[in-house]
């Protein structure tokens, strides 16, 4: 198993390039399955959840090839209709082939994604929708069995206890886009993903208004086309690698990050103290540590993405005086708060918010992430601790973030993953610490 070995080395300085959009590339792979016609999509992030969709696709039928950030889908010959639990279980964005399933063969047999650290992840709104356009949806054996011969327009309502759902959204407008008449999604997620799933269905060929609104009107069409598109940048490993800059401290130029998608996370780096600045095609991020403490609630795209939520709250650990997050997307995401309490941090749950006083020092610690975005957050915190921070349980790491290390590391961060098999025993680091003397 491998472990990152994080130190704190001081700011961070010079520029970074972001990958494109895990989160984009997952639903436009599956709007692949819309057409039979080959397609390509540029900007595909190096991550096991693109690599377990691109194995979800093949189990389908679909040729799929990866030549660096570029995919070639080629779905000419596939026919079939169910996902195995064996690789659902392992990633729930894999929801997202059962709307293009249902409306390209008719039917569709998804295995029901189970729940998750970062707290129930019900799918009523999915198949809400997707009943609405005349879907039959029942839970048989585990799994969701879906069928319609042809789908039919209509006006569905997706708004749920939380708000509205990125990846219903995208389900139901990918069905809708070769339904019989006219869908108008309501309460429709508005998250930059959404969107370019939206503009990568428009350019095969699909009729589509108002996405990136709460409001989107779908007119179905008989057939789409292949599809040659690149996606967006990644606007929560953007988000990181600014709260990166901003906990160091430092002068961090990044590269494709765009301040339309991170209006919520400029605005408060800049309340804490940070000094943001737009250049064209990227972000400067300037911060003298230790920052002030800011109050901050996830909500639904614009607001502060819970993506972030994580990152924000390693930020707050150092920050001077008394921060508070509310989580109003996963009331019950916080379970990287026992972690970096464990790094010496001062952090109280109360309900779905989290009380956070800023200490002057975190102390380095093993600590184990509990899901991707915490991994980050654990890595932030690691890299203004005293002595080294170990971070296992990478797994989660290596789902989202494209070489987080070595675009930390290139910033002037003190970063290094080990295998269990390179790792110098306790033994060994002793003697190099105090020399032949303890042989
Ligand atoms: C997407 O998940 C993202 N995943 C998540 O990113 C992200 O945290 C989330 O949107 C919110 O922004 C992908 O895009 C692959 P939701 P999704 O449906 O679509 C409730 C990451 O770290 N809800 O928008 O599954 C739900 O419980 C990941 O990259 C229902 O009630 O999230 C939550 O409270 C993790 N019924 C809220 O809606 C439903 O049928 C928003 O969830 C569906 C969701």
């Amino acid at each position: 198993m491998d472990k990152l070995l994080v130190r704190s080395n001081g700011p961070l300085r010079g520029r970074v390039t972001v990958s494109g959009a895990k989160n984009a590339a997952l639903p436009i792979m599956a709007a692949c399955l819309l057409t039979e016609e080959p397609s390509t999509i540029e900007g595909v992030p190096p991550v096991t959840d693109v690599i377990l969709m691109a194995e979800i696709l093949r189990r389908l039928g679909v040729e799929v090839t990866v030549a660096g950030d570029r995919l070639a889908i080629r779905p000419e010959r596939y026919t079939g209709t169910a996902t195995p639990y064996d690789l659902v279980s392992r990633m729930r964005a894999s929801i997202c082939v059962l709307g293009p399933l249902l409306a390209k063969q008719g039917k569709a047999r998804v295995s029901m994604p189970g729940g998750c650290v970062i707290g129930p992840r019900p799918i009523d709104l999915h198949l809400k929708g997707l009943q609405a356009l005349g879907a039959t949806c029942t839970v048989e054996h585990g799994d969701i069995v879906a069928s319609c011969p042809r789908l039919q327009g209509a006006r569905v309502h997706l708004s749920g206890a939380f708000g509205s759902s990125v990846l219903a959204t995208a389900n139901v407008m990918m069905a809708a886009t070769l339904a019989q008449g006219t869908t108008v999604i309501e309460h429709a997620a508005c998250e930059p993903e959404v969107a370019d799933l939206a503009d990568g269905l428009l350019a095969m060929g699909a009729r589509i208004e108002g996405h990136g609104s709460p409001v989107i009107r779908i007119e179905g069409v008989p057939r789409l086309r292949g599809l040659r598109y690149r996606i967006i940048p990644d606007r929560v490993e953007a988000g990181t690698l600014m709260i990166a800059a901003a906990i160091a401290g430092g002068d961090v130029t990044i590269h494709g990050a765009r301040t339309e998608h991170l209006g919520a996370v400029m605005d408060k780096l800049s309340e804490a103290g940070a000094q943001i600045e737009k250049l064209n095609g990227a972000l400067r991020v300037r911060a003298t540590a230790p920052l002030r403490a800011v109050e901050v609630a996830t909500l639904p795209f614009p607001g502060f993405p819970t993506d972030l939520q994580a990152q924000m709250m390693a930020l707050m650990t150092v920050c001077q005086g008394v921060s508070v997050v509310t989580e109003k997307v996963y009331p019950e995401r916080f379970m990287h708060v026992a972690e970096l309490n464990r790094m010496g941090a001062s952090i109280t749950r109360e309900g779905a918010s989290a009380i956070v006083r800023g200490v002057e020092r975190l102390s380095g610690a093993p600590v184990t992430a509990p899901d991707l975005r915490a991994s980050a957050a654990l890595i932030l915190a690691g890299m203004v601790a005293e002595n080294q921070t170990e971070v296992s349980g990478l797994e989660h790491l290596d789902r989202g973030y494209a070489d987080l290390e070595g675009r930390l590391a290139q910033l002037g961060a003190s970063i290094r993953r080990v295998s269990e098999a390179d790792r110098p025993s306790d033994h060994d680091a002793r003697r190099a610490e105090h020399g032949a003397a303890l042989v």
